[in-house]
């Protein structure tokens, strides 16, 4: 009997049990937050985000203010050529949002673009160059997040980011590492080498790297909004650029782009309420998913072997869910009550044995690289209490590698994150099948995981980077947080994942002592752990990119986490003069 029959019969032969886990409920803050709180990648992002704070701005114009920067000093992970996800909260009338920017399916990018001649799937046409990329959606929630929640202009809120593309940053030891993994493909390209390549050599740490092509964009996008972008000159750029090398965008692709709103998804875990992505990001639903199955057990009170045991058993069952019923909600019927809701979370939990791994056996699965530099996330609490998760990406490294002439724009390779081929894994190991197969307008499926969690006392927004680690890893800081750990804790925590294919426990050092390792090796889990290899492959040792901010509501002190394996971030904490204004 394969596993899915299993789980099914099990689901239908239990009887469902109620919701262990109830919503904390939204409280009003006791005590106004003491200041203001960003957590970023690069510390010039989270500078900028306060600079834009000191003007009199709230989270939402900071939140431009540090997205557009880490476009610019963070190149290797996102920018106005890719896409994003901004979690919001409003304080003035509570209101909670989700900014969806994720980059759409051009019209001629349909599943045979993606092919060989022999039917099987073309990685150079989805990872890298123009068919790789999808349309950015970046630039239109930097304009909506400014027209709608901020209180100052793009003018404004845009001029740190304008500022650093023009004068420059100096080049790290992670871009100067990323950029010589890249360098191949982004070579191929004239106006990848005109950004790159400027000074005649690769970028080097301690040069600085001016992007003056970027920062005109920037100011179109700051002068005349939308339209900067998706019409005009630098959307003629844009699709010339595309089409020299091959690429099909139409200006129909450009102008049609739109953010959409959409309500985030909550549910409770132990008394808290957490409040995160839905779809199209695979994340909220899989968060929802684990965290309902496992509030049936205090893991506060399970030996560390007995805690990993079911943490990876709900993983697995998270990750099982995801390949097949998850893709954009405008295009496919995503069954999100069902997936969310406590009853079929305790289905799933009376599957798990207590002291045995249930194999992944649906499908032979393989290890496939896994690249953690890519992607960024910023949280941030202003001091009216208003908060934004926001994480953003050109999906792998530099994205497709191709920047158009003169626009600075480097374009996203997002196109890979849809199941192009019916059950064959994408670069993270994840696969799919029709419900995120690629159609003209349609938003491929990300994994991407802003999260806030809230209790009486308590706020913590918090996301990462990391490609379908994002969630295992959002899953962990939320279990880290409700421990009762503070942010830095959280950011710092070891890591482990499971993406249900491979069958496959990766886990950074320190995540399991030798004890707690032999352990579930016993149970029958397959662990991969530092210089390990498992099908002929080594792990990496460690990932992820975890910001998070967090707020005690009783007395309204903040704190920040900056994840120490990036040790350019910053997490900050400052008391403003114009903060609440
Ligand atoms: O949206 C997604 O799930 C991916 N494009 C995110 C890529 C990512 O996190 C890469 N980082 N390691």
């Amino acid at each position: 009997m394969t596993l899915c029959v299993r789980l099914l019969l099990a689901l239908l032969l239990l009887p469902a049990v109620p919701a262990l886990a109830d919503s904390a409920g939204q409280r009003p803050a006791g005590a106004p937050p003491q200041g203001a709180a960003i957590a970023s990648a690069h510390a010039l992002a989270t500078d900028a985000g306060f600079e834009v704070l000191e003007q009199g701005g709230n989270a939402f114009d900071a939140a431009v203010a540090v997205s557009a920067a880490l476009s610019v000093v963070e190149p290797i992970s996102s920018g106005l050529g890719g896409g994003g996800f901004f979690l919001l909260h409003r304080a003035s009338d509570g209101r909670d949002v989700f900014l969806d920017a994720r980059e759409t399916a051009p019209a001629a990018a349909t599943a045979d673009r993606y092919r060989d001649a022999d039917g099987k799937l073309d990685r150079e046409h989805s990872q890298n160059g123009p068919w790789s990329a999808a349309i950015p959606g970046l630039p239109a929630a930097l304009v909506h997040l400014a027209g709608e929640y901020g209180q100052l202009p793009l003018s404004v809120s845009l001029a740190p980011a304008i500022r650093l593309a023009r004068d420059g940053f100096p080049v790290y030891e992670r871009l100067e590492r990323g950029y010589a993994a890249r360098r191949e493909v982004m070579e191929r390209y004239p106006g990848t080498r005109a950004v790159f390549l400027a000074g005649g050599q690769p970028p080097r740490v301690g040069q600085t790297l001016r992007q003056p092509d970027l920062a005109r964009t920037l100011e179109a996008l700051a002068a005349r909004g939308f339209d900067g972008f998706y019409r005009g000159q630098v959307a003629k750029d844009l699709l010339a650029g595309v089409r020299a090398q091959g690429g099909q965008w139409t200006a129909a692709d450009l102008a049609g782009y739109a953010v959409k709103e959409r309500e985030p998804l909550r549910f409770g875990y132990r008394g808290w309420e957490i409040v995160t992505a839905p779809p199209p990001s695979s994340g909220g639903v899989a968060l929802a998913q684990m965290l309902q199955v496992l509030a049936g057990w205090d893991l506060s009170r399970q030996a560390p072997a007995q805690r990993a045991h079911l943490t990876v058993e709900a993983m697995r069952r998270a990750f099982r869910d995801r390949t097949f019923y998850l893709g954009d909600p405008d295009f496919v019927h995503v069954p999100v009550d069902v997936l969310t809701s406590p009853y079929y979370a305790a289905g799933l939990r009376a599957t798990i044995h207590p002291d045995k791994a249930t194999p992944s056996d649906v499908f032979s699965g393989r290890p496939t690289p896994l690249e953690d530099e890519e992607t960024t996330h910023f949280s941030i609490i202003d001091a009216q209490g208003n908060r934004v998760g926001a994480t953003q990406t050109v999906n792998l490294l530099f994205g497709s590698g191709l920047v158009p002439p003169r626009t600075g724009v480097l374009l996203n390779n997002e196109m890979d994150d849809f199941a192009l081929l019916p059950g064959q894994a994408n670069a993270f190991g994840v696969m799919g099948f029709e419900a995120n197969a690629p159609e003209p307008g349609k938003r491929p499926l990300s994994s991407m995981t802003p999260t806030f969690m809230l209790s009486p006392d308590k706020v913590a927004v918090l996301g990462t980077p990391g490609g379908s680690r994002i969630i295992t890893m959002v899953l962990l800081g939320v279990l880290g947080y409700a421990d009762g750990l503070g942010a830095q804790q959280v950011a710092a925590l070891p890591r482990y994942h499971h993406q249900w294919l491979p069958d496959v426990v990766l886990a950074e050092s320190g995540a399991f002592d030798a004890e707690t390792a032999a352990r579930l090796r016993g149970m029958g889990h397959v662990l991969q752990l530092p210089g390990d290899t498992v099908s002929g492959r080594g792990s990496s040792h460690s990932w992820g990119n975890l910001q998070t901010v967090a707020l005690d509501r009783r007395t309204g002190e903040l704190s920040s986490g900056s994840d120490p394996r990036n040790p350019g971030g910053k997490g900050e904490v400052r008391a403003l003069e114009a903060a609440g204004k």
